[in-house]
């Protein structure tokens, strides 16, 4: 399991250059060589000068939150996988529900993205998740198998090997609200046994699968002692030392 395990930081649209120097070197300060994975996910005009940082300290590593479907051309604003994998960026965020919700992207397009990322030799994370209606309405596990049958089912099963994968119920992000642990269980071992009956018990077992929505120092040892919960997807707490670092420390 332990090489399953992943610590990701989402920062979201926050940090300045600055700020993000500071965070990053203070986590790794305080964390030290860590035990699992740990990713930054910083903003797109911090990458280059985070990885000049994680690419100092072993088991650090630095993701975009984005990425454009297409290889070049008049898509203003945007970054293409080419330009990140020239960036020496490892991970790229994809799906994430703000994207979803904000910008209109469904499967179909994530699905394209984590194609374009992997042929650049970037690893996807890959998120997906329900709405609290569909919650409360008891059809979470048919609509993120839906998401997942979407987004990755077509790929050849040596792109799958590379695909961490974000469960991050839309009810929990940003809200204090957290899945209970055995909800998160629940769903984490739903979509291994998905990923086992498209590719096999052999990848589904070395699938990351992380869990997002409110993970914080004080849920995060619970959270991540159940057996098909890897790590965390954290955007609030990713955004001091003093938070992230116990995240870590708990796998
Ligand atoms: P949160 O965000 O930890 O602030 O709930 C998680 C995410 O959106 O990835």
């Amino acid at each position: 399991m332990s090489n399953r395990t992943m610590a990701a930081g989402n920062w979201k649209m926050n940090t300045t250059p600055a700020e993000g120097k500071a965070l990053a070197e203070g986590v790794i300060a305080n964390a030290g060589t860590p035990a699992t994975k740990v990713v930054f996910g910083a903003p797109a005009i911090q990458l280059m000068q985070i990885k000049e940082i994680t690419a100092q300290h072993e088991g650090y590593y630095v993701a975009a939150q984005n990425m454009h479907h297409e290889d070049k051309g008049a898509y203003t604003g945007e970054l293409s996988a080419a330009m990140l994998a020239a960036a020496g960026i490892d991970y790229v965020i994809l799906g994430h529900s703000e994207r979803r919700d904000y910008f209109g992207e469904d499967d179909d397009l994530i699905n394209t993205k984590i194609i374009k990322a992997l042929a650049a030799g970037i690893l996807p994370i890959y998120c997906c998740g329900e709405k609290l209606d569909i919650r409360e309405a008891g059809n979470h596990e048919m609509i993120v198998g839906k998401q997942i049958e979407q987004a990755l089912f077509c790929l050849e099963p040596e792109q799958m090997e590379k695909v961490v994968i974000a469960y991050e119920p839309v009810w929990a992000i940003g809200t204090g609200v957290t899945a209970s642990p055995q909800q998160a269980q629940d769903m984490h071992q739903f979509i291994r046994t998905q990923i086992a009956n498209q590719f096999g018990e052999g990848i589904a077992n070395n699938t990351t699968i992380l869990y997002g929505g409110s993970v914080k120092p004080a849920n995060a040892e619970e959270l991540f002692g159940m057996p098909d919960v890897d790590g965390g997807l954290v955007g609030g707490a990713s955004l001091s030392a003093e938070n992230f670092v116990p995240i870590i420390k708990a796998l």
